[in-house]
């Protein structure tokens, strides 16, 4: 039997969790892609000496390239650097790539496709955005035929752990985050998940898809759970509404609205249902209406099992699979349409502002609060700023109803 010779870059949480199930479902992929995988190189700073794969750590990247017999390189390191060098120069060696790295996906796919098109090889990168769940692959193929309105969805497995944490058992938010760290949910820094940059990197890759648009990730609007308080998880409570961080990528009237930020989800919406480390993303076309996407979005088991499913249309196709991303990097910022979006909002203000909220806002609905708390009609960003502005005392809460 023909045998494809993998290099894993990486050997962290999902790095391990490639090399298990490359050994321990070694039957199931050889009836899967027809063909034996083996692990030749493991590329690692550390040494595991207790590790069964040991023999086949190296601390040189050299090593991986100069080995013919490495086809495929799948590339889990996270972060930009080396992992953009390396990946470089594995496609320029002429190796497939793979990776679950959503960094470097969101920073330079557009570069890593042309590249990988030009030595006739492959670049995927379905373990990238979900962790576990079969959504790259989808919306390169089988609804790209629809007009799609809207992609949105719960991309932070440790962010919506986080959240649920607080929401169902009360816990704090250390103590949530604390744990999410420790089932190898999080980002070597978290900071990443909770001020939701890795959220963004996703929704830039899954808008890449749905418009051809590639964004500079930086101009994408981007909120994180750092500022949600106790007082707006009540809020919600009373509302019937869950909080939810969701990556939105919305198709109107020829404008791109991409953003990441917290939502107020009603209870029979499908995303409000979504709880701990589960992502789930929710496509919008037509005539296709709404398809929605669910599973583990972070963690080992989940995410290698999309690395290794990668390797399907890289064995069965190659160079001649006619499916690949049309990243085109644009230079308009994402965030210039975004001061136009239009949402209906919860704001929470001191109390002792309500006067002045219904001289500038109107006649908004107030929510029984210990402070100023109210919803605002539907209505555009730049609206809502300059009515806080006009308001001029600080906003201790706002947040967007889906
Ligand atoms: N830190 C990421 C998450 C890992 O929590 O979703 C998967 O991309």
């Amino acid at each position: 039997m023909k045998k494809h010779g993998i290099a894993i870059l990486g050997f962290g949480v999902v790095g391990g969790g490639v090399a298990d199930l490359i050994t321990n479902n070694r039957e199931e992929i050889k009836s899967y892609l027809g063909c034996e995988v083996e692990i030749k190189r493991i590329l690692d700073l550390r040494d595991f000496p207790s590790s069964p794969f040991s023999s086949l750590v190296t601390h040189d990247f050299t090593d991986v390239i100069n080995d013919e017999d490495v086809d495929t390189v799948m590339e889990m390191m996270g972060g930009s650097h080396p992992a953009y060098e390396y990946t470089v120069a594995s496609l320029k060696a002429g190796k497939n790539v793979i990776t679950s790295n959503k960094e470097v996906v969101a920073n330079f796919g557009d570069e890593f496709v042309r590249i990988a098109k030009e030595m006739g090889v492959s670049y995927r990168f379905e373990a990238a955005v979900g962790g576990g769940i079969p959504v790259i692959n989808p919306l390169l193929g089988c609804v790209r035929q629809n007009k799609i309105h809207e992609v949105r969805g719960i991309l932070n497995g440790t962010t919506n752990y986080i959240l649920t944490k607080m929401f169902t058992y009360g816990d704090s938010f250390e103590n949530a985050l604390a744990d999410a760290q420790a089932k190898g949910y999080a980002e070597a820094n978290p900071a990443a998940d909770v001020e939701g940059t890795d959220a963004c990197r996703k929704i830039t890759i899954l808008t890449a898809l749905a418009t051809d648009k590639l964004y500079d990730v930086k101009t994408v609007h981007t909120e994180g759970i750092t500022g949600i308080r106790k007082a707006d998880v009540l809020a919600a409570e009373k509302l019937s509404h869950k909080i939810k961080l969701l990556g939105r990528c919305i198709a109107e009237d020829g404008v791109n609205y991409v953003m990441v930020c917290p939502f107020l989800l009603p209870s029979d919406s499908p995303l409000s249902t979504v709880s701990g480390v589960y992502n789930a993303v929710e496509v919008v076309g037509d005539p296709l209406g709404n398809v929605m996407f669910y599973g583990q979005g972070a963690g080992a088991g989940a995410t290698a099992s999309a690395v290794v499913g990668d390797l399907l249309p890289i064995i069965a196709y190659g160079s001649e699979n006619p499916i690949v991303p049309g990243f085109n990097r644009v230079s308009t910022p994402a965030d210039e349409a975004f001061l136009r979006f239009e949402s209906k909002k919860y704001i929470a203000l001191p109390k002792g502002n309500e006067e002045k909220v219904r001289e500038i806002f109107g006649n908004v609905d107030f929510i029984e609060s210990e402070e100023c708390a109210f919803i605002t009609e539907c209505e555009s960003e730049a609206r809502t700023n300059e009515s806080l502005e006009a308001i001029g005392v600080p906003c201790l809460s706002k947040i967007r109803f889906l």
